[in-house]
C-alpha cells in the first residue's frame, strides 16, 4: 500500500516515514524543503535501509500538484506540508492562508481525482485557543484563533469535514498535535529547520550548545504553578506512530463519524521553567536564560485529554520529557558535529 507523505523532509513527516516503512508501508514524499533539508531522506534510508522518492515541488500549485497525483497510484495520504511559524503567520498571514489552505485543497483535489480515499491531517492544539477547561477532549469546542497559522488549521478542518459531507465515499482523520519535540533515538533524524528555531525545546538546545547566548522565558506572571506557560510535549517518535496507526484506522473503515478527530499530547502539562530545569537535569547542562515579557498569541496552558486516541486508535505515548530532552539534545550535539 502506497502513501502519499506531503512534508514528508519535515520535522514530524520524517520521523512518520520512518515508523510508516516499520510498519510495513511504502511511501512517497513530497517535500519543497521551504522549512527542511534534503538530508532528512538520507537520514530515513540510514535509519530504515530504504530510499524514499521525494518529489520537490509546490503543493500549493494547482498543476504541479495535479501531476504529482497524476503520477502516482495512492492508498491515501497523510498531509504535513503548511508552514508553522505562529509569529510568522502573524507577520504575514496572506502567505499562510494561500500556501497552508491551497495545499490542502489540492491534495484533497488530487486523492479524489484518482479515486483515493483515506486522508490524515496533521492539525493543531493551537485551534482550542484558550480553552476555559483542562484538560481539552475533542468536544471541547474551539475558540478564536490566536495567530492565522491556528485559523489556517481551524479552516483546513473545516475545509475537510465540508468534503467528506460531499464525498461521502471519502474519509479522513484529523489529528491534533500538542507539543511534538525530541528526535529518532538513532541521532540520524531530528528538527533541523532551515531557518532558525522558534519553539521551546530546539531553542533550549540551541543554548546549551552555544548556538544561542541566551533564551528568554516569554512570560512569567501566568496564573500558573510558576507564572510560565504550560504545554503538553509530546515525543515525535510517539507522534509519528500514531499516524501509522490512524491510516491503519482509516483502511479498517472502523471511522464512526467523518473526519475522526483525536488529541495526540502525552494528557500532562509542564510549565516552560518545568522543561528548562528537566533539560537542565537530563544534559548537566545549566541554560543560560532570562525572565521576559509574555509573547504574543500564547496561550496560557493547553494539555490534552487522550482517551479517545486510547481507546479508538490503541495509541500509547510511550515516551516522557526525559527522552524527549535526552533525544534532543544528542540530536542537537549531531548537528554540531556536522557544523549546523
Ligand atoms: C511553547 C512555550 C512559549 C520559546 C506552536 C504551535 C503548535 C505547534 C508547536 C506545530 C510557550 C515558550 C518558547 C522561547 C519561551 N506547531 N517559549 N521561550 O507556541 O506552544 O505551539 O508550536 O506543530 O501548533 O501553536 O510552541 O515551542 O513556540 O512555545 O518561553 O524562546 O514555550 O512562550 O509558552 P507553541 P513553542
Amino acid at each position: 500500500m502506497k502513501i502519499l507523505v506531503t512534508g514528508g523532509t519535515g520535522y514530524i513527516g520524517s520521523h512518520t516515514i520512518v515508523d510508516l516503512i516499520q510498519h510495513g508501508f511504502e511511501v512517497v514524499s513530497v517535500d519543497n524543503f521551504h522549512n527542511s533539508r534534503p538530508g532528512a531522506l538520507e537520514g530515513i534510508e540510514a535509519i530504515t535501509g530504504v530510499k524514499v522518492k521525494n518529489y520537490e515541488l509546490d503543493l500549493a500549485d494547482a498543476a504541479a500538484a495535479r501531476k504529482l497525483f497524476e503520477s502516482e497510484q495512492l492508498t491515501g495520504a497523510i498531509h504535513f506540508a503548511a508552514y508553522k511559524l505562529v509569529g510568522e503567520s502573524v507577520q504575514k498571514p496572506l502567505e499562510y492562508y494561500r500556501n497552508n489552505l491551497n495545499s490542502l485543497m489540492n491534495v484533497l483535489e488530487g486523492l479524489q481525482r484518482q479515486g483515493s480515499s483515506n486522508l490524515v491531517f496533521s492539525s493543531s492544539c493551537s485551534v482550542y485557543g484558550n480553552a476555559d477547561a483542562l484538560p481539552v477532549t475533542e468536544k471541547t469546542p474551539r475558540k478564536e484563533a490566536e495567530s492565522p497559522y491556528a485559523r489556517t488549521k481551524q479552516m483546513g478542518e473545516d475545509i475537510i469535514t465540508d468534503f467528506c459531507r460531499a464525498n461521502p465515499y471519502f474519509q479522513s482523520v484529523i489529528l491534533r498535535y500538542f507539543n511534538p519535540a525530541g528526535a529518532h533515538e538513532s541521532t540520524l533524524l531530528g528538527e533541523d529547520p532551515s531557518d532558525s528555531p522558534s519553539n521551546l525545546v530546539p531553542v533550549i538546545t540551541a543554548v546549551a550548545a552555544g548556538k544561542r547566548a541566551s533564551m528568554t522565558v516569554f512570560g512569567t506572571d501566568y496564573p500558573t504553578r510558576d507564572g510560565s506557560c504550560v504545554r503538553d510535549y509530546i515525543h515525535v517518535m510517539d507522534l509519528a506512530h500514531a499516524h501509522t496507526l490512524a491510516l491503519k484506522y482509516l483502511l479498517k473503515d472502523k471511522a464512526t463519524k467523518n473526519p475522526e478527530l483525536f488529541n495526540l499530547g502525552i494528557g500532562e502539562g509542564l510549565t516552560v521553567l518545568e522543561a528548562i530545569r528537566a533539560f537542565e537535569e537530563v544534559s548537566g547542562v545549566k541554560l543560560n536564560y532570562q525572565l521576559g515579557p509574555r509573547r504574543p498569541g500564547d496561550v496560557v496552558a493547553v494539555y490534552a485529554d487522550r482517551t479517545r486516541a486510547a481507546l479508538e486508535l490503541g495509541w500509547e505515548p510511550r515516551r516522557g520529557v526525559e527522552e524527549i530532552m535526552q533525544s534532543a539534545w544528542a540530536w542537537e550535539q549531531k548537528l554540531g558535529e556536522s557544523g549546523k
